[in-house]
């Protein structure tokens, strides 16, 4: 099955996954984005086919009937030379039931390991109250998954022989932990997702930021001349927020780029930028893409992610874990929270590096960084307030977040999470802008 929005087509069951071949004998699960679908489709319509969604995953059903020649992997094989893209995809064939297919290729692939049974998902939390034992595919290699037998092959099909990666969270954290949904339990972990993060970063005497991870110089640092931050959604919010840490603390100009757009900008980047990177997932494509457009400009590059073994924390070079666990509210929350405390600290680190920061600012940061867990269990108590509010402000239909420098940057997370969670529109402006035109569309009773 799948659980996510179709990437192609409105959400809806005939475009919900599995898609079926016409003579049914392959069915398939595709988390990713062929790109080359259109021509494929239109050559396989061409050839008879009819086409019952508006995916992009349907052509690959197609495809293997079309190039089926009863040897199921090699059928599989050929197909994925004709598909460009990102994929994680499941196959099944009714010629060999008991039996599934999987490959990977930008997008992340798991397989549970099982006795007598194992699992194949796009992440851990989705298996983990089976197994804890997996092995997590790289790009280009296919597994082959029966009930009681998982082997691994390189794109020359070649046997892998494949470390057992286990999982040593507990199955609790993927759990609800008693909350009524993840997202509000999510909120609630922010205290120790914060704590979490902030972690080993802050020296003893409270004085100092470290990365030990990182371990850089002032010539380190001093061998950049810029810093762009790239990444999507609320991970840009947060590296807009970074953005003003870094050059207020360590004055190092900084520009925050859209990761579906930088590639697309002809970048000024060279071997003097250090790119980070920001993705709470590490797999977000365009992040991905981006990191490597970079790299391949020559900037250094450092991930600020959450998940260990991630795409992203294997691409570039240097890498921060935020340690927010998992995050299964499609919303980000505490992932979000993270990704400021991680970039505030590095802000400090980096300012101590190249002498800007003033010790004394520096030390009052790390004291703030460490009360913010109580702080954060202090807003909970306004819990009821926001129900109050909620019943207040849940009808309307617009609503403006506005604020100035750091919490202009803010305020764009908040119209973000406002639209997404409760389907009102909204909209950030920075503080003195709204007057420039948008002041149109304020009347009474819209929330500003
Ligand atoms: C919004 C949200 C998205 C993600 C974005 C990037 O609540 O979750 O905007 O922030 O898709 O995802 P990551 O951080 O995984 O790269």
């Amino acid at each position: 099955g799948h659980t996510r929005w179709a990437t192609h087509g409105r959400p809806s069951d005939m475009n919900a996954h599995p898609h079926a071949s016409e003579d049914g004998k392959f069915a398939v699960v595709h988390n990713g984005i062929i790109e080359n679908y259109m021509p494929l489709k239109e050559e396989l319509i061409a050839k008879g086919y009819h086409f019952k969604s508006e995916t992009d995953t349907e052509v690959v059903a197609h495809l293997l009937e079309d190039m089926y020649d009863g040897d199921f992997v090699g059928t599989v094989r050929r197909m994925l030379n004709r598909v460009d893209g990102a994929y994680a995809l499941e196959i099944i064939c009714a010629d060999e039931p008991d039996k599934i297919i999987c490959t990977k290729k930008e997008n992340p692939l798991v397989i549970g390991l099982g006795k007598g049974e194992n699992f194949v998902a796009s992440d851990i939390p989705a298996i983990i109250n089976y197994t804890r034992d997996t092995y997590i595919l790289s790009d280009g290699e296919l597994a082959i998954v029966t009930r009681d037998n998982v082997s691994v092959f390189d794109r020359e099909g070649k046997p892998v022989d494949k470390e057992v990666f286990h999982v040593n969270w507990n199955a609790e954290a993927a759990e609800k932990g008693g909350y009524e949904h993840f997202m509000l339990k999510e909120i609630h972990d922010q205290p120790k997702a914060v704590r979490d993060t902030f972690g080993t970063h802050i020296s003893e005497d409270g004085k100092t930021a470290i990365f030990n991870e990182l371990n850089w110089t002032a010539e380190d640092v001093a061998a950049f001349n810029k810093i762009l931050i790239v990444a999507c959604g609320t991970a840009y919010h947060a590296g807009l927020v970074t953005k003003q840490y870094i050059e207020n603390l360590a004055r190092i100009p900084v520009d925050v780029e859209i990761a579906s757009e930088y590639r697309y900008s002809n970048p000024l980047t060279d071997d003097k930028t250090l790119c980070i990177v920001i993705s709470q997932s590490g797999e977000t494509s365009d992040t991905l893409a981006a990191l490597k457009e970079a790299k391949r400009l020559g900037a250094k590059s450092l991930a600020i992610t959450n998940v260990v073994g991630s795409s992203i924390s294997r691409e570039a070079d240097n890498k921060v874990y935020t340690w927010a666990g998992p995050e299964i509210s499609v919303a980000s929350t505490k992932a979000y929270t993270t990704q400021l405390v991680a970039g505030l600290l590095f802000a400090v680190y980096l300012g101590q590096l190249n002498g800007k920061l003033n010790p004394a600012l520096a030390e009052e940061i790390l004291s703030g960084v460490k009360n913010l867990p109580s702080l954060i269990h202090e807003i909970f108590e306004v819990d009821e307030d926001m129900k109050a509010f909620a019943k207040h402000y849940g009808f309307k239909s617009d609503a403006f977040f506005l604020g100035r420098a750091i919490d202009y940057a803010v305020a764009m997370e908040g119209a973000l999470k406002l639209k997404e969670i409760s389907y009102i529109h909204a909209e950030a402006y920075a503080g003195g802008e709204l007057k420039h035109g948008t002041l149109a569309l304020i009347e009474e009773g819209v929330p500003v």
